[in-house]
């Protein structure tokens, strides 16, 4: 067991996976690019296979065929396999995979909420008696950090609720309803082909997946048992677009959420769709994303939001747990803080951004045509022009397309020493794409 825990300094460590789908696939892309990072933070190399699909014919990108295997024995009692990580999904055989694998000391990161809301106490209890890990970041929000957040940041906070969006597919579908007038089932459809959806999608848009996520969440929230069989639960297949209509026009928009409250020291999990208030922070999470809200009486409320669903999303929050699993070196947080990945620092002058420039002009023919020929020699593209006031009080308001600071610096030098331009100009950035923009 302590074998696996805590590996020899420098020993390789093989991951074994149950699982090789929109998950499972990404993670072995994650775990072979991560390589080199995830041996710098933990000192230890890791070995990645097998990986255990039903048909190992089938075809899988950039997923080496050999690695695969139909029997799962290969996963679950070699001893080599220090870790077994579970993205197939599903109750059976599912839980009689991670009770052999635990049994023997292997330790499990796993994304499988329908399986840890039904077997979750018996499975940590499992791990607990053989010495084990039992890691499931991946099972709720996909990368949004929101486990690791509650049972170590805010242990000791003392959540009094917990409401969010936590199915990324139901939000894609409604969010795609409202802003493109995509039907349900065209939505619905797309979700699946992105690699969102469950295997049967019924799940999502039943609630079934958001119920289970609750419960897992609640749990940690406020260290209490809660199972999906507690968390009353409905879904958004039985929306009428008449009351979407009606909500949008009333300022609403129709969100599926999971709210989780402490009522007198009692436990309530449920999920919904609910009517949002248009200015409220969950009406703005849209698309595959997905947001938590945690309120305690110290924190008030903090809110984490990210991706929701889909392979490379999950399997961030995968290799996340297994680095937990790891553990990180001595001095690896200081050395991952000041050091070293050798990456040189970009000369300000070379970064791009958007700008916002105002100038002072004389209100006299051909001064915007010096202005944007300058510009123009400067290789920036002008997104939009807005003249104000007449005469000595006219000035120019400029947007410019994301260009390089250094030759927007020029443009400005050549722009204020023109003999139509009375003040120095104002220049400003504007955040885009890249920086949180769309
Ligand atoms: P998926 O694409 O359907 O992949 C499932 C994989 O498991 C396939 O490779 C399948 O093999 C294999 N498998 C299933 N049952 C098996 C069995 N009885 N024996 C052997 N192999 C079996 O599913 P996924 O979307 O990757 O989801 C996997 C898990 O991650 C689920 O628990 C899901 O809830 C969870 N999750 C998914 C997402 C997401 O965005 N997709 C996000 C968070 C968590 P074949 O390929 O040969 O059929
Ligand atoms: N089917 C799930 C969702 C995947 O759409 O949220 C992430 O758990």
């Amino acid at each position: 067991v302590s074998a696996v825990r805590a590996p020899e300094p420098g020993a390789p460590v093989r991951i074994g996976l149950l699982g090789c789908g929109t998950v499972g696939q990404a993670v072995v892309r994650t775990l072979i690019d991560g390589a080199r990072t995830i041996e710098r933070a933990s000192g230890h190399r890791l070995e990645v296979g097998p990986v255990l699909v039903r048909d190992a014919a089938r075809e899988r990108p950039g997923i080496d065929p050999a690695l695969l295997t139909t029997d799962p024995a290969r996963v679950l009692d070699d001893p080599a396999v220090a870790i077994v990580v579970e993205v197939m999904g599903g109750v059976e055989p599912t839980l009689g995979y991670l009770r052999r694998a635990l049994a023997r000391g292997a330790s499990v990161v796993t994304a499988n909420k329908q399986l840890l809301s039904r077997h979750g106490p018996e499975l940590l209890r499992a791990a607990e008696e053989a010495g084990a890990e039992l890691r499931f970041e991946a099972s709720a929000c996909a990368a949004i950090p929101v486990i690791k957040v509650l049972r170590e940041s805010l242990l000791a906070a003392e959540i009094r609720a917990l409401i969010g969006i936590v199915n990324g597919t139901t939000n894609y579908i409604l969010t795609e309803m409202a802003r493109e007038g995509t039907s349900y089932a065209e939505a619905l459809a797309r979700a699946q082909e992105l690699g969102y959806a469950e295997a049967d999608p019924t799940e999502d848009v039943g609630g079934a997946d958001a119920a289970a996520k609750m419960a897992i969440l609640a749990s940690i929230a406020f260290h209490s048992r809660v199972l999906i069989d507690d968390v009353p639960y409905e879904g958004i297949d039985h929306l009428q677009a008449e009351d979407l209509a009606h909500a949008e026009a009333l300022g609403f928009v129709v969100k599926l959420v999971g709210v989780a409250r402490l009522l007198n020291g009692s436990v309530s999990v449920r999920v919904y769709p609910a009517l949002v208030p248009r200015g409220h922070r969950l009406a703005a999470i849209g698309g595959p994303d997905n947001a938590v809200l945690l309120e305690s009486r110290a924190t008030r409320q903090i809110m984490l939001v990210g991706p929701g669903a889909g392979g490379d999303e999950t399997a961030s929050a995968v290799l996340a747990d297994i680095l937990s699993v790891l553990g990180t070196h001595q001095g690896s947080f200081l050395h991952n803080a000041l050091a070293d990945a050798g990456r040189p620092i970009a000369p300000p002058g070379s970064v791009p951004s958007a700008f916002y420039l105002r100038t002072s002009v004389a209100d006299r023919p051909g001064v915007l045509a010096r202005v944007a020929q300058i510009f123009a020699d400067e290789g920036l593209s002008i997104l939009s022009v807005v003249q104000s006031g007449y005469g000595d009080e006219a000035s120019l308001v400029l947007i410019l397309h994301e260009g390089i600071e250094d030759s927007m610096q020029r443009a400005v030098a050549r722009i204020r020493a023109l003999d139509d331009v009375r003040d120095d100009p104002v220049m400003l950035r504007v955040l885009g794409s890249g920086e949180g923009g769309e």
